[in-house]
């Protein structure tokens, strides 16, 4: 970015925002199309607000790709998205390098094709000097899931004797989540007029502001993507104390 760009960020706007891109089934359905016909134009959309990230002083995006509960969809759709997925890598990692994108996976790999974990491995290695824009993309990602697993962790360091029980503290605790490399999410935004959170990023959204769009995914441009941004600079973010 251009140094008089970065002059131009806007103050007090979120550093972190997580995204649960809602509504693509129905934008698709809308205009008689498949459901994986608004993916792919979700998938688009994606590109649209990384490349806006940087002059909204965006510095870390997370995105809700695909949850635990998604394999209860339908085969096509499943197997659909996942070949979406590798798409999206394959034709995206060019574009993110050079923008100076990192980007991350967070999620349970475990039940990931083989040859897509090895994408997302080469993906996290090529841009992992980049650090302009932070995108974690959350796939077989569920909350529970997530602090179960770190529970695990925690309970098998225990058991080797590297920590006892006093150690456990959430500050130890996050230190074995998935995103313990990442700050909180101060903004988290879902799509399409659904208000639920849907199991993302529960403990680390403690203290996040909420935004709740009609939009659905697929319509979400960068515009108003810099509408809810400028927003929340106006929230007062109090994280449990009092104002002074
Ligand atoms: C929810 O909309 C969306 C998903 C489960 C998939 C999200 C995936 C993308 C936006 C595409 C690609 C992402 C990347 C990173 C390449 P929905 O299908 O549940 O919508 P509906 O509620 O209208 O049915």
């Amino acid at each position: 970015m251009a140094a008089d760009a970065q002059d131009k960020t806007p103050k007090g706007g979120p550093e972190h925002v997580a995204i649960i891109m809602d509504g693509n089934g129905r934008w698709a359905q809308s205009r008689g199309r498949p459901r994986l016909f608004g993916h792919q134009a979700g998938a688009r959309r994606v590109r649209d607000i990384v490349e806006a990230c940087p002059d909204l002083g965006v510095k870390y995006l997370t995105i809700f790709a695909f949850s635990t509960e998604n394999w209860k969809r339908t085969q096509t759709e499943v197997s659909g998205l996942m070949a979406l997925f590798r798409r999206y890598i394959v034709r995206e990692a060019r574009a993110l390098l050079s923008q100076g994108v990192r980007v991350r996976f967070i999620g349970d790999r475990i039940r990931l094709d083989e040859k897509l974990v090895a994408m997302m491995d080469e993906l996290e290695l090529i841009t992992s000097h980049n650090d302009l824009v932070h995108l974690t993309v959350a796939l077989n990602y569920g909350g529970r899931d997530e602090v179960t697993r770190a529970a695990k962790r925690l309970a098998y360091e225990i058991e080797q004797g590297r920590l006892t029980h006093k150690d456990v503290d959430a500050e130890t605790l996050s230190r074995f989540l998935d995103t313990h490399v990442l700050p909180d999410p101060d903004l988290v935004i879902r799509t399409s007029g659904e208000a639920r959170i849907s199991n993302f990023l529960l403990w680390q959204s403690a203290y996040a502001e909420y935004e709740f769009v009609d939009t659905l995914w697929p319509d979400f441009t960068p515009e108003e993507f810099a509408r809810v941004c400028a927003s929340y600079a106006h929230r007062d973010r109090r994280f449990g104390a009092v104002k002074a």
